[in-house]
């Protein structure tokens, strides 16, 4: 495996030749949203224009497939008009700059050539490795830190399982392409899963804020999504994500009682404390 280590557009059709992959993964993207609002022309080239740029260079040569990470944030829920989950059938309800540019690069993705392209859908990865500050989008080193966390139904999803999923796309033969919600199966809440780190000893106990008093200070105003896909289901069966939770609170556990490395790391995010999620 290759990481690229420049911009997307740099990947021309020459060096694509060069390398000469099976596959391309671009979880590359600007991600923070309050970075989106106010660098708009950044945010669309990183996450809609090059994007699709680089797939018409995929699809202009031979056998590559092309995984794009899309998010399941398009959806502002947490469920549809019908009160269901979001499936890869829905149509994008879009409430922030960043997740336009995300499901815009999804249509247009899909209009260019659905064939070649897995997208997958996540929603507030989190894993274990939260001990060092580069994990600024682990949603288990936000949930350590948030004082107050809404209460709302959302679907998380494990580092394990965009692993599998990622694996199976990869080497599936046939059922591969189109678009994936990826998610730990079942519904929680960033409250809830603050409250099993607290009774963990990980954090202080969390306070409960309502989305109408997060979304009267907090910009742009956050989204609730909860996701459901019925290939995803039959090929991936996803564990349930409150067992997924104990299990990534336990490797977490283990990974700061190791001499050095963690204790102080858990310190250090204490002190740095931000508002809410
Ligand atoms: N983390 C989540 O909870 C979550 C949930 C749903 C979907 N996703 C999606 O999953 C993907 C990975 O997310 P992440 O959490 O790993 O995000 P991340 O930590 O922000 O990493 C994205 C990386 O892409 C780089 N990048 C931005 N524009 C680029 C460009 N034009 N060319 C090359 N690199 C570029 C960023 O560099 P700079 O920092 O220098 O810009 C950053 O290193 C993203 O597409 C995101 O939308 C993430």
């Amino acid at each position: 495996m290759q990481v690229w280590p420049h911009d997307i557009d740099a990947l021309s059709v020459s060096a694509l030749e060069a390398i000469r992959p099976e596959l391309v993964i671009n979880a590359a993207g600007k991600t923070d949203l309050a970075w989106c609002e106010t660098h708009a022309a950044e945010a669309i080239r990183s996450n809609l224009e090059a994007p699709v740029r680089l797939y018409e260079r995929i699809v202009s040569l031979e056998g590559i497939r092309f995984i794009h990470f899309s998010s399941g944030c398009i959806w502002d829920g947490p469920y549809n008009s019908k009160g269901k989950p979001f499936t890869p059938k829905d149509a994008p309800t879009p409430a922030c700059l960043y997740s336009w540019t995300k499901a815009a690069a999804d249509a247009m993705l899909l209009d260019l050539n659905p064939n070649r392209i897995a997208i997958l859908r996540p929603r507030q990865v989190y894993s274990a490795n939260a001990t060092s500050g580069a994990h600024l989008r682990n949603t288990l080193q936000k949930l350590l830190q948030y004082p107050k966390l809404i209460d709302t139904p959302n679907s998380m999803s494990s580092i394990e399982i965009i692993e599998k999923t990622v694996r199976h796309v990869i080497h599936a033969r046939r059922d591969w392409s189109g678009v994936w919600n990826v998610y730990d199966r079942g519904v929680t809440s960033p409250f809830e899963v603050a409250e099993m780190l607290w009774k963990a000893g990980l954090r202080a106990q969390p306070i409960r804020i309502s989305k109408t008093e997060l979304d009267s200070f907090h910009k742009p105003k956050r989204v609730d999504t909860v996701l459901y896909d019925d290939r995803f289901e039959v090929q991936l069966q996803p564990e349930e994500v409150h067992e997924v939770w104990a299990r990534t609170i336990k490797e977490y556990q283990e990974k700061i009682s190791q001499p050095m490395s963690g204790k102080k790391q858990l310190e250090s995010q204490v002190e740095t404390v931000p508002t809410i999620l």
